[in-house]
């Protein structure tokens, strides 16, 4: 079948313009192939990354019709099906650099931000001492299966291309980092635990960078769903804090429970419990005072507070959600 690849192409320094070459491509043929074709049969100055060619080294990662992969793994048919381009009138495959990431020449991207990023989550087994052990360290079969998903990590960068997060906040380490800093809080031998809580909770640089848009699950040819692993840390780090000393999660407590019991937020105990820790922090209160002042004398605030009709139906759609939400 003839097919058209529009290429983003770029010089060092110099802005992206789109070539299109023309190709006899055999449908089962992965993208690949086809740009290697065109490399060797059309204009041998196209620069593109690969290696192994079978879905293990990670390097040929592009953007295929906007979304990226694997260009070793994604072949026409199912490209032009994804895309919804017909074989009939000559489909044009669109072909870019990964995003997220500065490009060198043409598909060619320069991944040391990506590597700094992974450097940044200390990827590698901490140990409290630096003698080595007299054996190896054993994990049960069960240990080990707790690993497999991050383990398929092949490092190409699909996710870190895609990544909204990154996009707006450079300080982002990414979900390639975050997924491998779920495997190294899931392994026993790793004894560098606490300081791991400290840095992947920081800021928005870690977990709570993450804007959760899940485009990398989506792209992850490898299943490792990083969005997913983010998930898990935020879940592990939130448990590790408890309502009275936390106020984010004061808020978040409080909000439920108002919202249970009387069907709508009741403000007059909204801002006593939340900044005032249910009366414990009399700064708090000091704090919130004026402003109760200023929304009393202008008649604002809530002096009675009437239920919701609907307070049982509420209580019961949330008790549902909560029955069905790992704590
Ligand atoms: Fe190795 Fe595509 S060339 S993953």
């Amino acid at each position: 079948m003839q097919i058209q690849f529009q290429i983003l192409r770029q010089a060092p320094n110099k802005p992206s313009y789109a070539q299109t070459y023309c190709l006899e491509a055999d449908p089962s043929q992965t993208i690949l192939d086809c740009l290697n074709r065109i490399k060797w049969e059309q204009d041998g100055s196209l620069a593109f990354r690969k290696n192994c060619r079978n879905t293990i080294c990670g390097s040929c990662t592009l953007k295929i019709n906007g979304r990226s992969a694997l260009a070793c793994k994604e072949n026409v048919e199912a490209e032009l099906k994804r895309a919804h381009l017909s074989e009939a009138d000559m489909p044009t495959i669109t072909i870019a650099p990964m995003g997220n990431l500065p490009v060198i020449k043409d598909l060619v991207v320069d991944m040391q931000p990506f590597w700094q990023d992974l450097q940044a989550i200390t990827p590698y087994i901490s140990r409290e001492s630096p003698a080595l052990p007299e054996r190896e360290f054993l994990q049960s079969p069960a240990e080990r299966e707790a690993l497999n998903q991050v383990g398929n990590c092949i490092l190409c960068g699909a996710c870190y291309s895609e990544c909204n997060g990154k996009l707006v906040n450079p300080d982002f380490v990414g979900p390639h980092a975050l997924a491998k800093a779920q495997r190294l809080l899931e392994d026993g031998r790793d004894q560098a635990t606490q300081k791991r809580w400290d840095d992947y909770g920081e800021g928005i640089k870690g977990v709570w960078g993450c804007t959760r848009c899940y485009l990398c699950n989506a792209v992850c040819p490898m299943e490792v769903a990083p969005m997913d692993q983010i998930g898990k840390i935020k879940q592990k780090l939130l448990a590790q804090k408890n309502a009275q000393t936390s106020r984010p999660l004061r808020h978040r407590k409080v909000l439920i429970d108002l919202v249970k019991s009387g069907g709508w937020v009741d403000e007059r105990k909204f801002g006593l419990y939340v900044v005032g820790n249910y009366g414990r922090d009399l700064k708090g209160i000091a704090s919130i005072l004026p402003l109760g002042l200023r929304m009393l004398s202008s008649g604002k605030f809530p002096v009675f507070f009437e239920a919701s009709a609907g307070t049982e139906s509420v209580r019961a759609l949330i008790e549902h959600l909560q029955s069905d939400t790992p704590s």
